[in-house]
């Protein structure tokens, strides 16, 4: 669904771009100044390969959030380097931030994050309304996404409306409405129950094959671990294993 010259991912030679999706070098965050400083991330270095699906893991406070927050655009380190689709993410402004932000990547949250009045096909079509993509279009991208879900019986449906695996995975086809080169998702499993939750990753896994997309995943559920390529485990803010 990606739009690229020809054909889909690695599998049909598509040439991509050279280098990691994601490179980050010696990444640190501190949390407020003096005696209750917290140091969320005391020098943090991975790269995520374009095409992978890597899980970031590790128990509550160890940093993960703070991870996916900075590579993603939506929080400024206070030392190191992050570099997305090529892009050195501190060297932008806010403009450049918030074309990142729109263009680049797609963003999936624990708490879902849809819009309660909104349907599930307005949820999706929220990030195109916002580059102005004209209605035919637009409805016609919806549908596809909501059918690569498997949702697209649902489509006039309000969140409220939804059971929570379908509301994630709404939040999963509007996230990658504008064919993002890059999928974080922050504990996307964290409020469904095992089954559904393995279906959502399962779903993530399947969109990583087929959409040409790379995706970070913050989660500590290890059915999920087991979906990803690459398994990276943060403790005190530091990368202690990388498997
Ligand atoms: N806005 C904030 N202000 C102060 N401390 C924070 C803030 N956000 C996170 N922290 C602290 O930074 C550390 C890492 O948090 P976080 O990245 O949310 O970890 P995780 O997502 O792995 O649970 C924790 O000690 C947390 O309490
Ligand atoms: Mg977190």
């Amino acid at each position: 669904m990606r739009e690229q010259p020809s054909g889909h991912g690695a599998a049909s030679g598509v040439r991509e771009p050279a280098g990691d999706m994601v490179v980050v070098e010696d990444l640190r965050r501190t949390y407020g100044s003096g005696d209750t400083a917290v140091h969320a991330l005391r020098g943090v270095s991975f790269t995520v390969a374009r095409g992978e699906l890597v899980a970031l893991r590790g128990r509550s406070g160890s940093g993960k959030t703070t991870v996916l927050n900075l590579v993603g655009g939506l929080d400024a380190p206070d030392g190191g380097r992050i570099t997305v689709d090529g892009t050195d993410v501190a060297g932008l402004g806010e403009d450049g931030l918030l074309a990142l932000r729109r263009d680049r990547i797609g963003f999936v949250f624990q708490s879902f994050g849809l819009i309660p009045v909104l349907t599930a096909a307005e949820n999706v079509g929220v990030p195109l309304r916002l580059r102005k993509v004209p209605a035919r279009e637009r409805e016609a991208r919806v549908s596809l996404l909501l059918s690569l879900v498997g949702l697209l019986e649902h489509a006039g449906q309000r969140p409220g409306e939804l059971s929570g695996g379908q509301q994630q995975r709404v939040a999963v086809a509007r996230a990658l409405a504008n064919n993002p080169a890059l999928i974080i998702a922050d504990e996307p499993t964290g409020q469904l129950d095992a089954d559904t939750g393995l279906t959502v990753m399962n779903l993530l896994r399947a969109v990583v094959r087929s959409e040409s997309v790379t995706a970070l995943v913050a989660t500590h559920d290890t059915q999920l671990l087991a979906l990803a390529d690459r398994v990276l485990e943060l403790r005190d803010g530091r990368i202690v294993e990388d498997a």
